[in-house]
């Protein structure tokens, strides 16, 4: 073999690879991060190949104690990356010669990079996935907890982000909290699909070496051996699910960041989050800065960014491999990353959420929050509902004149506009009143509201269960 040429397979060629194209085409710089999966899938793959006869016991036993060794050498920072060595897979496996001779070499008889990288890939994502799902049940345990304390609490409900009608801080949450239920899901559902096995798949055709995939699979934990081996060299469709799982996610993310960054402001004023969350500015003293919540609504856009790019990478491309899909990596790296980060500061965050009690009553006894109230208890004596709605109107206007909120009017003042009003229109005027009456599922009763915490307990556990 030419030294001037590649090691791995320069066997056809009369010149080395120009420098830049060498550059350009490695991907070791960034897909060393699979290396511990790399690791992993080649032991399972040398273990089938002595099982099924193609290597021997001792040829086995070299490789996998030689692949342990360089893994202590990754882990130890002592591994020499190359870049001429293209990737993670040749640069472990040149080591691997390096270390054991010949013996080496038979490590990749049956197999090829394409099935080997789209195994690492699964791998890697599995094991994301799972680290990821433990920091989103943090955080829900920690949302329904709070929802749980704050039960009782009164804030205003909005529509178009004016005051609508009076809700508890409980129930809030716990709209949240069903968000973040879908994500759990939609990530559980995602990883049926990661945990299938491309491996003996080989180039795009499968091998002629009498392999078992059966037991490659069980080796690795996957479900099963992916049906057809040209659809498991090029499938990347878990990693668009995944990116996808990423951005609703962070779409979630950033609407509870707006929140919270609203609810800091001195306009709103609804709750303190710790100084441990904030930062403050060099130039205005008074300043404490919500930058978590900003920076988690920021770092959506460069999920969604990932996903878009990892559709456009997959788009019209022909089967089997091809190199376009060295490209996915980065992506789903920085995708990975971005939402275990978001997750683990929201898991922190929010059991840690100061609630301004206080501020959130007088916001909802501000904005005529139980007009509807006062419309509904006209309808249950007999007035049709548009012209209750027309007198609670009138109420509102008199009120704006005056300064008074519906539950401040005498009960005079009220018969001005419908003498069927009586005392105990008083019942339903205060916001307590009010939200206790929302009285059913999914209503913002705080009765309903510690109800709802416990079914959000037991369908969390429920669902832990799966995994
Ligand atoms: N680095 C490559 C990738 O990420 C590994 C597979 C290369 N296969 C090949 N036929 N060149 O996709």
């Amino acid at each position: 073999m030419s030294q001037a040429t590649n090691q791995s397979w320069g066997g056809r060629f009369s010149e080395p690879t120009d420098a830049f194209v060498a550059r350009f085409t490695a991907s070791v710089t960034f897909d060393q991060r699979l290396a511990r999966q790399d690791i992993q899938g080649s032991i399972a793959h040398a273990t089938m190949l002595a099982r099924v006869g193609v290597l021997t016991d001792e040829e086995r036993d070299a490789i996998i104690n030689g692949l342990t060794e360089i893994q202590g050498e990754i882990e130890r920072g002592e591994f020499n990356w190359s870049v001429p060595l293209e990737d993670v897979h040749m640069n472990i496996e040149a080591r691997l010669t390096d270390k054991i001779g010949i013996t080496g070499k038979k490590l990749h008889t049956g197999r090829s990079r394409n099935d080997q990288v789209a195994t690492d890939i699964r791998l890697f994502m599995r094991d994301e996935i799972d680290v990821i799902e433990v920091e989103l049940k943090r955080l829900r345990e920690g949302m329904i907890e709070l929802a749980d304390r704050e039960a009782d609490t009164i804030m205003p409900g909005f529509t178009h982000l004016q005051t609508a009608q009076p809700v508890t801080f409980g129930h809030h949450l716990l709209a949240w909290q069903e968000m973040l239920a879908r994500d759990h899901e939609r990530l559980l559902d995602c990883r049926k699909r990661v945990n299938v096995l491309p491996l003996g798949a080989a180039a795009l055709a499968g091998t002629t070496y009498p392999i078992d995939r059966h037991v490659t699979a069980e080796l690795l934990g996957f479900d099963r051996p992916a049906e057809n081996s040209l659809d498991a060299v090029s499938d990347r469709d878990f990693a668009i699910e995944f990116t996808s799982f990423a951005s609703i996610l962070m779409m979630h993310l950033s609407r509870m960041s707006e929140e919270l960054v609203l609810w800091t402001s001195a306009q709103f004023d609804f709750i303190d989050l710790p100084d441990r969350f904030c930062t403050g500015s060099s130039i205005m003293p008074q300043k404490k800065n919500p930058d978590v919540p900003e920076l988690v609504r920021g770092k959506t856009g460069r999920v969604y960014g990932h996903l878009m790019g990892l559709l456009t990478l997959m788009k019209s491309q022909p089967l089997a491999y091809n190199k376009d899909n060295q490209e996915d990596k980065e992506p789903l790296f920085d995708a990975v990353d971005t939402v275990r980060d978001c997750l683990k500061a929201f898991a922190d965050m929010v059991p840690a959420i100061e609630p301004k009690k206080d501020s959130m009553y007088e916001a909802a006894r501000r904005g005529f929050s139980t007009a509807t109230d006062l419309a509904d208890y006209l309808v249950r004596r007999g007035v049709a509902f548009r012209d209750a709605h027309e007198i609670v109107g009138q109420s509102v206007a008199y009120g704006l004149k005056t300064q008074k909120d519906l539950s401040e009017m005498s009960l005079d003042e009220l018969q001005q506009f419908s003498t069927i009003i009586e005392q105990d229109v008083f019942d339903v005027l205060t916001l307590e009143g009010s939200v206790a009456a929302r009285n059913h599922i999914g209503g913002t009763a705080p009765d309903q509201v510690r109800a709802a915490a416990q079914r959000a307990r037991e369908a969390l556990s429920a669902l832990q269960g799966q995994a």
